[in-house]
């Protein structure tokens, strides 16, 4: 775990402080201990998917991958402000993350002045924690600045290209990520925010962002306040493939996720979507719920915005 964030961390299924070892060490470390900490992995796998897959049996016990297997987006934070160190320490760390060509075309803007958190808060009330959550980043696209060294080294780079923005887009959603994973190793909570895109005019207004320039995702972060619960995924047989693509199990697959996703977190009657257009629903799972959600499409006012600012996707 070094360089993830605390040194020591709770292990598991003993709930204190442990250390973290090397493969060979945690053999004889688990031996010692007489159980299995592997088992908690597994455990917390049962958990995300409940498909009766994989479970990784015989890997050495590993405190981060348990951590991730088990990790929660929040939405509920305390007043606690976390400290400008953490904070300097996390963006940092998203920093480190890999970057496509060596390009660096991620940036990230924390947003600290209240008028402006205020504003930005106000354009998605249904979402009051946007504005309310302690600290508020923004994780930025920046194909701007490799368009700047090439004027100055005076070379013809042109980067509105398809390319350049996809590139800047997978390499600021990478350093969110790894911040997201550091601020839970930390005891954080955490909620990506790529809602700001719908209103991108205003927000990237608010912001300064100059052309080539986009907001990938805010990113919300605060010490939890409530527990939340670690949301079930997708069976495997879906989503993991062998040497060849295959979906064919997919309609039986989801129906039998949303039975099971609906066993444990049934989306209450009042929150069927759209019943106007699409009338109530007797069974409303997570596949009904995500193909209203989708059927009305979402960030129109994206492209225009690009387009309008530095992007041919040529
Ligand atoms: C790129 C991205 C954008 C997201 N945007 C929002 C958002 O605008 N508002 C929000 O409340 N949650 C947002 N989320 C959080 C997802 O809703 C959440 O990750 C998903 O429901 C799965 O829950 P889990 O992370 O707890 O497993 C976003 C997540 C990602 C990865």
């Amino acid at each position: 775990m070094s360089g993830v964030g605390n040194e020591r961390l709770n292990c598991p299924k003993i709930g204190s402080a442990c250390r973290s070892s090397t493969p060979d060490e945690s053999h004889v470390w688990q031996a010692q201990l007489g159980f299995d900490l592997m088992s908690a992995c597994a455990d917390a796998i049962k958990r995300r998917f409940g498909d009766g897959g994989p479970s990784g049996d015989g890997v050495a016990e590993n405190e981060f991958i348990h951590r991730v297997l088990s990790r929660k987006t929040v939405r509920r934070y305390s007043d606690v402000m976390p400290s400008d160190g953490l904070l300097d320490l996390l963006v940092a760390a998203a920093l480190s993350t890999s970057a496509k060509s060596d390009f660096q075309q991620a940036s990230i803007l924390r947003v600290t002045d209240p008028v402006q958190r205020a504003a930005i808060g106000k354009l998605f009330p249904s979402m009051p924690w946007i504005g309310s959550s302690p600290v508020f980043f923004v994780f930025l696209g920046d194909a701007r600045r490799l368009q700047r060294i090439g004027e100055l080294r005076e070379k013809p780079v042109r980067n509105g290209t398809l390319e350049g923005f996809f590139n800047a887009s997978v390499d600021a959603a990478l350093a969110m990520q790894t911040m997201i994973l550091c601020a839970e190793s930390a005891g954080l909570g955490v909620c990506p925010i790529s809602v700001i895109r719908n209103e991108v005019e205003k927000v990237a207004a608010l912001l300064g962002l100059p052309d080539l320039v986009f907001p990938v995702a805010g990113l919300c972060l605060g010490y939890p306040q409530s527990e939340g619960y670690v949301s079930l995924r997708l069976p495997r047989q879906v989503t993991t493939h062998r040497d060849r693509y295959d979906d064919s199990a997919l309609p039986i697959v989801i129906d039998d996720y949303d039975r099971r996703r609906d066993e444990l977190h049934a989306i209450p009657r009042e929150q069927q979507r759209s019943n106007a257009e699409f009338g109530e629903a007797a069974f409303y799972g997570w596949s009904e719920d995500k193909a209203r959600q989708a059927a009305k499409a979402e960030g129109a006012a994206f492209p225009p915005y690009l387009r309008a600012h530095g992007f041919s996707f040529d």
